[in-house]
């Protein structure tokens, strides 16, 4: 048993911040694939990488990231709202340990997705379109690829945390 927990979910759910607190009530490590893909990237920001490179290669390095991490034990990690969308991607999700959907309201995630400039696919003439049919699209990948779903909707962070221990709670996966 590695006790790992994978959190997936849309943009703006909260996976980092809320893993970040997770990660300190079980005294697991905290990972965050987006910057694990912005280290081996040199430092360049995810907008960057889109930019330069194109959604295609940010999925290569979004898998080459999550691929090393299968051995990690005693980790939080919080993955890139698309990372569940390769079927590889989701096989190394479940092989790293317990996966966990951090759902929100609709609206929720829309405003946290477009409150800054961080999320390139949502740059675009009308996010909102974008973001009504990313998440349409998405929601079957989420469930298809949850052990367990978690409803943030109003919720805070810390709730959420007790969320999450609650269901956790009968036990956690290496994902075999
Ligand atoms: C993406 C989500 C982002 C980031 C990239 C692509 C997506 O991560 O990986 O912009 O496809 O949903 P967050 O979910 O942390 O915003």
């Amino acid at each position: 048993m590695t006790g790992n927990i994978v959190l997936i979910g849309f943009m703006g759910c909260g996976k980092s911040s809320i893993g970040r607190r997770l990660a300190s009530r079980l005294g697991h490590a905290f990972l965050d694939s987006d910057e694990l893909i912005i280290e081996a990237a040199e430092g360049r920001s995810i907008t960057d990488i889109f930019a330069k490179e194109g959604e295609e290669r940010f999925r290569e390095r979004e898998t080459r990231a999550l691929q090393g991490l299968v051995d990690s034990t005693s980790i939080v990690l919080a993955t890139g709202g698309g990372a569940v969308l390769r079927p590889e991607n989701r096989e190394i999700l479940r092989r790293i340990g317990t996966t966990v959907w951090l759902h929100a309201d609709p609206e929720i995630l829309f405003e946290r997705s477009t409150r800054n400039r961080k999320r390139p696919l949502l740059e675009v003439e009308n996010p909102r379109t974008t973001f009504n049919t990313l998440l349409k699209s998405r929601l079957p990948i989420y469930e298809a690829a949850a052990d367990l779903k978690i409803d943030a909707s109003g919720l805070s962070h810390e709730q959420t945390v007790e969320s999450i221990l609650k269901a956790i709670g009968g036990g956690i996966s290496d994902g075999a």
